[in-house]
């Protein structure tokens, strides 16, 4: 079996700078699927395909050729990574994220990448859903507030202007559409460490996660 870790959790909890540091330091392929779901809003977005749209939806997933190389996702050779964060995709890609065919196709390629690679993948449903028998699973958790803070200090640092309430307010709204929505809801696995970053450095959490596994 592959060396693979699962990292989940809400919107800001520091799942995928810590992600990448791992992905460094095991020498482990770095998946962030959250990313291949705003990539998937991204284009639907840009071609005028709604949620509910599904069989369009099912042909332009078949038509995206998603890949990573660090933590860039690259689709259809191009390197989305600024379009994909872009407050209009966060406050959209919820939506896009519960349609059960765009779940389907991404679960199948997450799947696949896991049983072909040492993967270090992070998301909402990788526990419990995508990479089940993963030897190591993490919940990082942390307050609300601390999670916009965290995001709205991210975007104004690279000159997007964003407004610290717009964002705790798309935060909130997020999580409970991730949380309650009917496949795959936003979960702890019941064998995941669960780490409350409220309080700590990314530093402190990554070394609290190498000393777990070593
Ligand atoms: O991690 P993120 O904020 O970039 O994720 C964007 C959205 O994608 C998030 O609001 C929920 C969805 N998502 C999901 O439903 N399942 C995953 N495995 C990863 C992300």
């Amino acid at each position: 079996m592959n060396f693979n870790i699962a990292i989940d959790g809400p919107a800001g909890s520091g799942k995928s700078t810590i992600a990448n540091l791992l992905a460094n330091k095991y020498d482990l392929m770095y998946i962030n699927t959250g990313a291949m779901y705003r990539a998937v809003t991204l284009f639907a977005k840009e071609n005028n395909i709604r949620p509910e749209d599904t069989e369009k939806l099912s042909k332009l997933i078949n038509d995206l050729q998603m890949h990573f190389e660090k933590e860039k996702l690259i689709v259809n050779g191009e390197y989305v990574n600024d379009r994909i964060t872009m407050p209009e995709i966060s406050n959209s890609v919820s939506d896009y994220a519960k349609v059960q065919v765009v779940r389907e196709l991404l679960v199948k390629a997450q799947k696949k990448l896991g049983k072909e690679y040492n993967v270090i993948m992070d998301g909402r449903d990788i526990g419990t859903n995508v990479l089940t028998d993963a030897k190591y699973k993490f919940f990082l958790t942390a307050n609300p507030e601390e999670r916009a803070k965290r995001r709205y200090l991210e975007l104004t640092s690279k000159g997007i202007e964003v407004n610290y309430e717009d964002i705790l307010n798309d935060i909130i709204k997020r999580d409970l559409i991730d949380s309650t929505r009917e496949i795959s809801p936003l979960k702890k696995a019941d064998d995941a460490i669960e780490i409350d970053t409220s309080k700590l450095n990314i530093d402190d959490v990554v070394n609290y996660i190498c000393e777990y596994i070593e």
